[in-house]
């Protein structure tokens, strides 16, 4: 693969093309779980509801659908240039980046992807790692039962100068603490926790393992130990919002969980203008559920967000095409957005604003 050009130096149709690829060998080790669709948008996932989750599919497929109910608003008359000038780079963290765009943490490989090829956690996180990485981005690293699956991650998170977010689930206090403690150790530029893991089928009422909502106060308590910037996952409410404020979290990523936790909940770009409004500049946000291009991307920062995170794509690009698939995939995400601000007259990430967007009467 090391003869390959960087992605960021190829155009779109040659990503496209490279990319189309990496989706046909995806689909040999997905089956039967996901059959790697080329739109992803959770209607005809494979056995047992595809990766994550369960058979009931609502909320996954509404947080497409809402997003498809958006549009971006035509401006090419300005005085522009080559398309070289349009930057979409964004500080997080304390680091820069090309652009608002990161791959998702993704708890146990063997465990939602049998036929996956990867060895482990360690090696399926350095794909996503490496290649996010490779196009100017980012990625998280996940935490769920299994032997080294929060360990092996945070260990690769620790190998790439700790450019990345490790996300601790809903345990008990004390664990929360060690894997804080951990994951300052591997240097982490922030750290999350998915509170809405509580609704994972093996975490969730009478499951096996016991993970447990808390209060703002609770929290605040647990994350005074870091002085890293914390991130809440999976807020979907203003009052949510509000409670993170409380609790003293940097950020949250507005999520359901890709739709994993709870059936019927609504899409989570129907709950952005409402929590940005809420909670004001007091709070960084991410969100993440149904984002598959650039466009989409588009329309979460002119809504509000600050950044997007993006999920099964993710895993799809690292089964068929590892670090580069990721790379590639990214690529296009960053090609796709840009393509995006030089078609709405925006040259900075500040200039994406609601007016930028039309959103559908049917939202
Ligand atoms: C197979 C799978 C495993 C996941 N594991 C985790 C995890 O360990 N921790 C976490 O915070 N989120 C986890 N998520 C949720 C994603 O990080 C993300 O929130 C979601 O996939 C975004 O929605 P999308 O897939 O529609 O882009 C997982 C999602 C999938 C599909």
């Amino acid at each position: 693969m090391s003869e390959k050009r960087p992605a960021s130096t190829m155009n779109y149709r040659e990503v496209r093309d490279e990319l189309a690829g990496v989706m046909d060998h995806a689909r040999e080790y997905m089956k039967p779980k996901c059959h790697a669709c080329k739109i992803c948008n959770s209607v005809t996932c494979g056995a047992a509801g595809g990766i994550g989750g369960t058979e009931r599919r609502g909320t996954a497929i509404r947080n497409y659908e809402k997003l498809q109910q958006i549009h971006l608003a035509y401006d090419t008359l300005y005085e522009g240039g080559d398309g070289s000038e349009i930057d979409s780079s964004i500080e997080l963290f304390g680091h820069k980046f090309r652009a608002p765009i990161m791959s998702g943490p993704f708890g146990h490989v063997a465990s939602f992807n049998p036929s996956t090829h990867f060895k482990d956690d360690y090696e399926f996180t350095k794909a996503l790692l490496d290649g996010t990485m490779a196009a100017g981005c980012f990625g998280w690293t996940p935490d769920t039962v299994g032997e080294d699956v929060f360990e092996g991650p945070l260990r690769c998170l620790k190998e790439h100068g700790g450019i990345g977010i490790p996300a601790i689930k809903a345990w008990g206090a004390d664990e929360i603490r060690m894997k804080i403690r951990m994951s300052d150790a591997a240097g982490v530029m922030a750290i999350g926790h998915d509170i809405d893991c509580v609704g994972l089928t093996y975490l969730s009422v009478n499951g096996k393992t016991k993970t447990y909502p808390k209060s703002a106060a609770q929290l605040k308590e647990i994350f005074s130990i870091t002085k890293t910037p914390y991130i809440l996952k999976g807020i979907m409410t203003a009052a949510g919002a509000r409670k993170s404020v409380e609790a003293g979290a940097s950020a949250i990523v507005i999520s359901n969980h890709g739709g994993n936790t709870m059936d019927q909940a609504l899409a989570s770009i129907e709950v952005l203008e409402e929590i940005r409004a809420a909670v004001g500049d007091k709070l960084t946000i991410i969100i993440d559920g149904g984002f598959r291009h650039g466009e989409d991307i588009f329309k979460a920062l002119a809504l509000g967000a600050d950044a997007v995170l993006v999920g099964r794509p993710y895993i799809i690009a690292a089964e068929g095409g590892e670090a580069r698939g990721v790379e590639l995939y990214t690529q296009k995400l960053v090609w796709e957005l840009q393509n995006a601000m030089r078609m709405t007259g925006c040259r900075t990430l500040a200039d994406i604003t609601r007016d930028k967007v039309i959103v559908s009467k049917e939202f």
